[in-house]
């Protein structure tokens, strides 16, 4: 299946220049959202080691990590904006594609040595993924892959990234 076919480019938003991703077509059609679950979930499994937990960053994180995370049977942790976590966080703070950031993870939501794989919708500049990197670290998990249904291949988040094992499913 062309899973591109699902994916709405929107010109100038959310600034000129700026050409919007937008995944909503694909996760509205089953068939499309189904089969983008099921490849991250096969190369979930293909992994060296058991996954733990999958760690999926505010908001869009959330809608492709969430069924990943229960189609291997590990945990899920949301990795979230300022303000949204009510126990103690740790936290990192990123540039985006636009604008700036800060994220938060709850400081016991992953344990020593656990093994961890971040799932996002898209990779763009790599600031994300860098950031939730740290923040998975930070709390010693080990961070033994990272998944993307998008990769905006001319932003270079993939040179953020490197010695980990990274898999994108559409490249553009
Ligand atoms: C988007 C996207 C990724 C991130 C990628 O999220 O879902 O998480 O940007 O950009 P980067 O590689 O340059 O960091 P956004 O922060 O727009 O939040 P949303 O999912 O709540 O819309
Ligand atoms: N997040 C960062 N850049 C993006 C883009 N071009 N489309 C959708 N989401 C994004």
């Amino acid at each position: 299946m062309d899973l591109t076919k699902y994916v709405a480019n929107i010109k100038d938003f959310p600034e000129e220049g700026i050409i919007f991703r937008d995944v909503t077509p694909l996760m509205k059609d089953h068939n499309a959202f189904k089969e983008t679950i099921d490849r991250f979930v096969i190369w979930a499994n293909s992994l060296e080691a058991k996954v733990d937990i999958v760690a999926g960053p505010e908001a869009r994180g959330f809608l492709f990590g969430c069924p990943v995370a229960y189609s291997i049977n590990a945990g899920f942790v949301p990795v979230r904006k300022p303000g949204k976590l009510p126990r103690e966080t740790v936290c990192e703070s990123y540039a985006l594609e636009y604008g700036t950031n800060e994220v938060h993870i709850h400081a016991d939501s992953i344990k020593q040595g656990q093994k961890v794989i971040i799932v996002d919708d898209l990779l763009a500049t790599g600031g994300t993924v860098e950031a939730t990197i740290k923040l998975v670290e930070k709390l010693g998990g080990e961070v033994i892959g990272i998944a993307f249904l998008i990769e905006l291949e001319e932003l270079k988040g993939r040179d953020k990234l490197e010695g980990y094992n990274i898999y994108s499913m559409l490249k553009y």
